[in-house]
């Protein structure tokens, strides 16, 4: 029978827990909410999807360059950007159940359970009529035309209603559409209000208004007071990329499905600065670039899809999401935005300094445009981490755990085992182990059968295991086990080098995009 995505989830979350993936943050205090932090696995993990980042955009274009940036910036940073203003999210309380909600998140559920009837419709007829035209039907059918009206109600009301900042317009909304609290059940809802996501903290001994400074709500910020800097110093030309990977913090209201939305999580992003007007064909080219850049690692075409932003934040002339089939469905995983000049000039009217490019083809000086990559790398870890576990039944009704990770991105590379623990067989696991580890993550097994020993690392996502037996004495083999296939060959000592790097370096990975 198949699992419940719910239930299927609870897995995931407690694999990660029993394999050293991710812990809850202060666990022993009961755990501190939104807040994860990577065990001895999911460290190795995440560093290498870190790494598989960094080399596809830094290494692999000679015109983008990395920074690593603090996550304390000047306050004033945080006014141009639009943060302490904007950067708020509207929330509302249900009064019986005490829950507090984002007042978008409930509306745009709601939305989306009127798209699943659409669906469930578009379904229907394929199954009746054949040689059924999808856009036809979605055209002409009266109930689907119904609920697509719905939505453009509902959406260009809660939009004309943010836009004007009318809250109260907002909860009228969730009262009409008679959303309930999904916890009580009853629609007993407080006024909607706004709340500004940013952490705040003070520098010096003395706390008052005029030392307060924020935690880093985006690493982007980073990049663009950075942007002069970088150009002058790395004499770079236009267009060219600053990337940045570290630490943001957000004050999440609503921090739920475990890594995929906390309060302090990491980044990866790029900045690329392209002359104005061309900025829609590096959008175009970006999306298709970071699209591979997630087809390669081989989780199914099928879990991606775009999102375009029908509503532009006011930076932005185009805008859209990589969203991915999570184990709670489609959600964003990657945006893609088209900022403008906007961030450059906001920063260069709150600085008073100039942040233009001089085009020596066209002898003048502009302030860039920019196009940005941001991913999150908890998310992309949620992607693959979950995509990877599966419970698999065999030959014999016996059943096994595998965490099908990219062999690239596995925390360990290679397990060695000696078949028993005398006869020189450690010793000789031993030196195959010292001329490996400089180059890959390896492990040493002795304890149990070597059944419950692959059991173990196919749990942990290892993609190959070498046992020694007393033939290695003799002829210097051993046996390599594939974790997915678990079928077996046997080699020479001397070949398990180049056998893994072929296939479980982030090099092998870089040559596939
Ligand atoms: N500089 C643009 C920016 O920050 P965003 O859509 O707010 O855009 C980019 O965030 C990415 O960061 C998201 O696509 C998501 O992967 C990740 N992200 C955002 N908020 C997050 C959170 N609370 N927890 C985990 N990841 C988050």
């Amino acid at each position: 029978m198949a699992i419940k995505p719910e239930d299927f989830f609870k897995n995931v979350i407690s694999h990660c827990k029993e394999y050293g993936y991710i812990f809850q943050s202060s666990e022993i205090y009961d755990g501190l909410s939104a807040v994860y932090d990577y065990g001895q696995n999911g460290a190795e993990l995440k560093k290498n999807i870190r790494e598989y980042w960094w080399k596809a955009m830094v290494q692999l274009n000679d015109n983008i360059v990395g920074i690593d940036a603090s996550i304390f910036m000047h306050p004033t940073t945080w006014k141009a950007s639009g943060h302490v203003d904007a950067f708020n999210d509207p929330l509302i309380d249900n009064k019986d159940s005490k829950k507090r909600y984002r007042a978008d998140v409930l509306i745009e559920e709601h939305v989306a359970k009127i798209e699943d009837k659409i669906e469930k419709e578009v379904d229907k007829a394929k199954k009746r009529f054949e040689g059924f035209d999808e856009a036809m039907f979605r055209s002409t059918n009266a109930r689907v035309l119904e609920y697509q009206i719905k939505i453009n109600d509902i959406n260009n009301r809660f939009k004309t209603a943010l836009n004007a900042g009318d809250l109260a317009e907002v909860k009228q909304l969730i009262v009409d559409l008679e959303i309930v609290c999904p916890v009580s059940g009853t629609k007993n809802w407080t006024d909607v209000r706004q709340f500004n996501l940013m952490f705040s903290t003070s520098t010096g001994a003395v706390t008052d208004e005029s030392n307060i400074i924020y935690l880093r709500p985006e690493t982007a910020q980073d990049i663009f007071v950075n942007y002069l800097n970088v150009q002058k110093t790395g004499r770079m030309k236009l267009p060219f990329g600053i990337a940045q990977t570290g630490k943001a913090f957000r004050n999440e209201i609503v921090a739920r499905q475990f890594i995929f939305r906390m309060r302090e999580f990491e980044q990866m992003e790029m900045q690329f600065f392209v002359k104005p007007g061309t900025e829609m064909q590096y959008y175009e080219e970006w999306k298709t670039k970071r699209l591979n850049w997630h087809l390669s690692l081989g989780l199914g075409k099928e879990h991606y899809k775009f999102h375009d932003h029908l509503k532009l934040a006011h930076y932005a002339n185009a805008a859209c999401d990589i969203e991915f089939q999570f184990p709670f469905g489609f959600k964003e995983l990657e945006g893609i935005h088209s900022r403008t000049d906007y961030d450059l000039k906001q920063h260069e009217q709150f600085s008073g300094k100039k942040l233009q490019y001089f085009d020596v083809e066209k002898n003048e000086s502009y302030v860039p445009y920019v196009v940005e990559t941001s991913v999150g790398l908890d998310r992309l870890f949620l992607s693959i981490l979950s995509s990877a576990l599966k419970e698999e039944t065999l030959e014999g009704g016996d059943t096994r755990t595998v965490l099908s990770l990219p062999p690239a991105l596995a925390p360990i590379k290679v397990a060695v085992f000696p078949l028993v623990k005398k006869d020189g067989l450690p010793e000789l696991a031993e030196k195959i182990i010292n001329t490996l580890k400089f180059d890959f993550n390896v492990t040493y097994d002795e304890k149990d059968t070597v059944g419950k020993r692959y059991r173990r690392q196919d749990a942990i996502g290892t993609p190959y295991c070498v046992t020694v037996d007393h033939q290695s004495l003799e002829d210097n083999t051993v046996t390599i086990r594939n974790r997915d296939t678990m079928l077996q060959e046997r080699m020479n000592i001397t070949a398990i080098y180049t056998f893994l790097e072929e296939r479980v370096s982030i090099k092998s990975l870089l040559k596939s995009l």
